[in-house]
């Protein structure tokens, strides 16, 4: 029975460390294994995120998705924002980054520099007509002002600059709440969903379906 216990306690240690909060390497998001990052490889690609782009997420949380996209990126400006700092502040950021460069076996920051900013409900608060690319993921759905949040992200992007929106979307005009348990908000619908993007100024230029929910590239008109 003694020699039973023993030989379980190294599977007891992992389940702790990988189901207790306390052990989590960073707060607000999933934490995602070596075998997760090949997609998030493909969709760093998708998004066009090249040595020297200026790159923001919008609604970021922790950046665990930003984290995993920049092990295979090389010179990228990440800019994070959030309305929430309690999962997006520096020390999250920090913890996140050195897990990521843990699975990469090198330094991220060194190679594609970080940087945390607490938006308001209105206002990403990001530098004006600076970005190549901007990204929302799972998170224009939960905007209480989104005409406003999207006039500013307007004006950040830079002229041939592109907006990426991934989130889940509704076709048939049938109405749905996404997990009421984590959110509760109604899932965006596609045509009420260009009607917003095209009073903003934005025009989809492409829309792929090979990340789980879609994405939808847009430029500026
Ligand atoms: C469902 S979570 C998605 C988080 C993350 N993008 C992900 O993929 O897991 C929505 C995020 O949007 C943030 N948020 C809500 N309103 C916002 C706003 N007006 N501006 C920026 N972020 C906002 C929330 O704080 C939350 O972190």
């Amino acid at each position: 029975m003694r020699n039973v216990n023993l030989f379980l306690l190294p599977l007891f240690v992992v389940a702790l460390t990988s189901c207790n909060s306390i052990f989590r390497p960073y707060k607000c998001g999933p934490v995602l294994g070596r075998d997760d990052l090949e997609i998030f490889r493909l969709q760093a690609d998708y998004l066009g995120l090249k040595p020297g782009v200026k790159f923001a997420d919008i609604g970021s949380s922790s950046g665990y998705h930003d984290g995993a996209m920049a092990v295979s990126t090389e010179g990228v400006n990440y800019y994070l924002s959030d309305i929430d700092d309690h999962c997006l502040n520096e020390k999250n950021m920090k913890r996140m980054l050195k897990y990521f460069s843990r699975l990469k076996g090198a330094d991220i920051e060194s190679a594609n520099p970080f940087r945390v900013i607490t938006g308001t409900r209105t206002d990403p608060k990001l530098p004006n007509n600076s970005f190549d690319v901007i990204f929302m993921n799972a998170t224009l759905h939960v905007l209480d002002q989104p005409d406003s949040v999207l006039s500013h992200i307007y004006i950040d992007l830079k002229p041939g600059g592109f907006f990426f929106v991934r989130d889940d979307m509704i076709y048939d005009g049938k109405t749905r709440l996404c997990d009421p348990k984590k959110c509760g908000h109604a899932v965006l619908q596609y045509k009420p969903f260009i009607q917003l993007m095209t009073r903003n100024g934005f025009l989809l230029v492409d829309t792929s379906h090979d990340f789980g929910h879609p994405i939808f590239k847009f430029s500026k008109t």
